[in-house]
């Protein structure tokens, strides 16, 4: 059970809670075909058919949205000088309480989920879930075909840390690959690629777990996932 105004204000981007009350008072707003003239009355959200303007609401608990981070945004949901991954959400997509479930670097490109579950978040970014995480890199140098087998049994970067097995596949341009790591250390991909002496020109990450970035997908836009595919963001496989 939720209160009405809530309920307006957690679905609607375009209404507040104090604009709830005052639709709710003209009549515009029905629960279950009948109007509501208060608006802190409780409904229960997943039953009741609660329509504005004759126009019903699907009620959904979560939003994720799959964002095509550009270079030069940050993920952080304030910034007083940086734009962030935040402001590059589109109106109908925001709601209260959306942050970006984990970080790419400044100058990374691509994949960044943005949501307002929590709980999904951590099972994604903790560091026992070891959901995948696959990278288009360029390096500066081209990768020798051994680096296949040094990422596979686990590399060591500066500081002494130990990375997990990492999936290096080398493209037809060497200087190419895709790398799949299961952590996210600190920089972790442009670590790795230091400690066999090259270096990461571009990082562009392509899928979270079994979710891949829309192909279509320009930089800077974004799109909601559809809820059958959440479950694939937190896949092994
Ligand atoms: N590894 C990095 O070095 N940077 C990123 O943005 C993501 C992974």
């Amino acid at each position: 059970m939720m209160r009405l105004d809530r309920f307006l204000a957690s679905q609607r981007p375009d209404i507040s809670r104090s604009s709830a009350r005052e639709l709710c008072r003209k009549g515009l707003v029905t629960v279950n075909g009948a109007p509501a003239k208060r608006s802190d009355i409780q409904i229960n959200e997943e039953q009741d058919t609660v329509c504005v303007s004759g126009k019903c609401i699907i009620y959904r608990k979560y939003v994720y949205i799959m964002l095509n981070k550009p270079r030069g945004v940050i993920c952080a949901t304030k910034d007083r000088l940086t734009e962030t991954v935040m402001e590059l959400i589109p109106p109908e997509l925001r709601r209260d309480g959306l942050f970006p479930a984990g970080r790419l670097d400044k100058d990374t490109e691509g994949f960044v989920l943005i949501t307002d579950d929590g709980e999904l978040a951590h099972k994604m970014l903790s560091p026992k879930s070891h959901v995948p995480k696959t990278y288009f890199v360029r390096l500066e140098k081209p990768l020798e075909p051994s680096a296949v087998s040094l990422f596979s049994e686990g590399i060591t970067i500066d500081g002494g840390e130990k990375c997990l097995p990492a999936q290096l596949s080398i493209s037809d341009n060497p200087a190419e690959c895709l790398l799949t790591i299961r952590e996210g250390k600190f920089h972790q991909v442009k670590r790795m690629f230091l400690a066999i002496d090259n270096k990461v020109l571009y990082l562009k990450r392509i899928s979270i777990g079994k979710l891949a970035l829309d192909e279509n997908l320009p930089l800077g836009g974004c799109l909601e996932v559809l809820h059958k595919d959440v479950d694939k963001l937190l896949s092994r496989k």
